[in-house]
């Protein structure tokens, strides 16, 4: 599972000649090219078919790096990445001037990042001795534009086949849901996507609760698209109460279902295909995209995923799950 001396060789003769890597982060895998290369930044747009206008998020080996890419970092920035980085958290600061247009999808702020995976930190370590120490790898989740992420060095191969030429294996992602993104570049620390560092999180550094942002609109994060994280199956929520009712309407009419649920274990006689997740938020979001992807692939008519509890621990995950069911069974 852990790449060899020659596979991290081979990964840095590619990011510098301004090729693809996919490589994995503590949250999700990466499709990776070097950040102040436009040209290898147009690739990751071609490979995933995102909108040019869509930031990426740079991935750093250190703190030290932080200083190149961004200005104007405030204290309280410092005081984040003192307390989460390496980890899943990325922070939205004022940019560079040089920091390429491709990269920040023209506006004035950048994306940073110092992920927690042992393999992903080998990496850029090492391309920062071959490119510079400041090197950054861009890198968005690695998957086809708006389908569910990878958590596997498998998914990214599905999703990406040929058009990445090398995928460094690093097991199984820890996290499996994305990064938080909290904007400092605003005054007020501001979060605009949820993730596994939570605001309860947050707020011990910060000394009070950050505002939190998920905005409709503009897309500033690409993630507060509506449709995202999606199968090819359409998917619906259904509350806890309803759950068994529905399942079984679904049966009558000769429907077979994928079913996602915490809390309801498989019903014998039903044609359904079952997966029963963790009961918790942290282990439910670890296995939240698996399940998504082998249902995805299960050949049902339908995805039914119960309703979760309304919980801040459980706001990330349902965040996710919402935006899937939005854009599902579109092909
Ligand atoms: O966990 C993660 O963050 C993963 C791993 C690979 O690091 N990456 C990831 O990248 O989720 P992506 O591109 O799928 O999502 C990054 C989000 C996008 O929604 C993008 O809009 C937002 O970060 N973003 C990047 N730069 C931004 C900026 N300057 N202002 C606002 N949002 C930004
Ligand atoms: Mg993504």
């Amino acid at each position: 599972m852990i790449p060899s001396d020659a596979d991290y060789a081979r990964a840095v003769e590619l990011l510098c000649a301004g090729e693809l890597v996919g490589l994995p982060t503590e949250t999700v895998y990466g499709l990776g090219a070097d950040a102040a290369n436009p040209q290898a930044v147009a690739k990751i747009f071609a490979a995933k078919g995102r909108p040019a206008d869509h930031p990426l998020i740079v991935h750093l080996a250190g703190h030290d790096a932080v200083d190149h890419w961004a200005e104007q970092v405030p204290a309280i920035a410092w005081e984040l990445m003192e307390s989460f980085w390496p980890g899943p958290l990325t922070l939205i600061l004022k940019k560079q001037a040089w920091v390429p247009d491709a990269v920040t999808g023209g506006q004035d702020t950048v994306g940073l990042r110092v992920p927690g995976h042992p393999v992903a930190l080998e990496l850029l370590r090492r391309f920062a001795r071959a490119q510079g120490e400041r090197a950054g790898i861009a890198a968005p989740s690695a998957n086809r534009f708006g389908r569910i992420s990878p958590t596997t060095a498998a998914h990214v191969a599905e999703e990406l086949g040929e058009r990445v030429p090398l995928i460094l294996d690093g097991g199984a992602c820890k996290v499996g849901i994305e990064s938080t993104i909290v904007d400092c570049s605003r005054g007020e620390p501001v979060v605009l996507r949820p993730g596994h560092i939570s605001p309860q999180h947050l707020e011990a550094i910060l000394g009070r609760c950050p505002k939190i942002e998920t905005a409709q609109g503009a897309p500033r994060v690409s993630g507060s698209l509506e449709a995202h994280y999606a199968p090819l199956t359409p998917l619906r929520l259904v509350s806890g109460e309803r759950l068994l009712d529905f399942l079984n309407a679904q049966r009558h009419r000769g429907g077979r279902c994928g079913v996602i649920s915490a809390n309801q274990p498989a019903q014998l006689g039903m044609p359904h295909t079952w997966r029963l997740m963790p009961a918790d938020p942290v282990g439910y979001a670890h296995d939240l995209y698996g399940a998504l992807r082998d249902l995805d692939h299960a050949g049902v008519d339908l995805i039914v995923v119960e309703a979760l509890p309304t919980g801040a621990d459980w706001a990330a995950v349902a965040d996710r799950l919402r935006r899937a069911a939005a854009g599902s069974g579109v092909a």
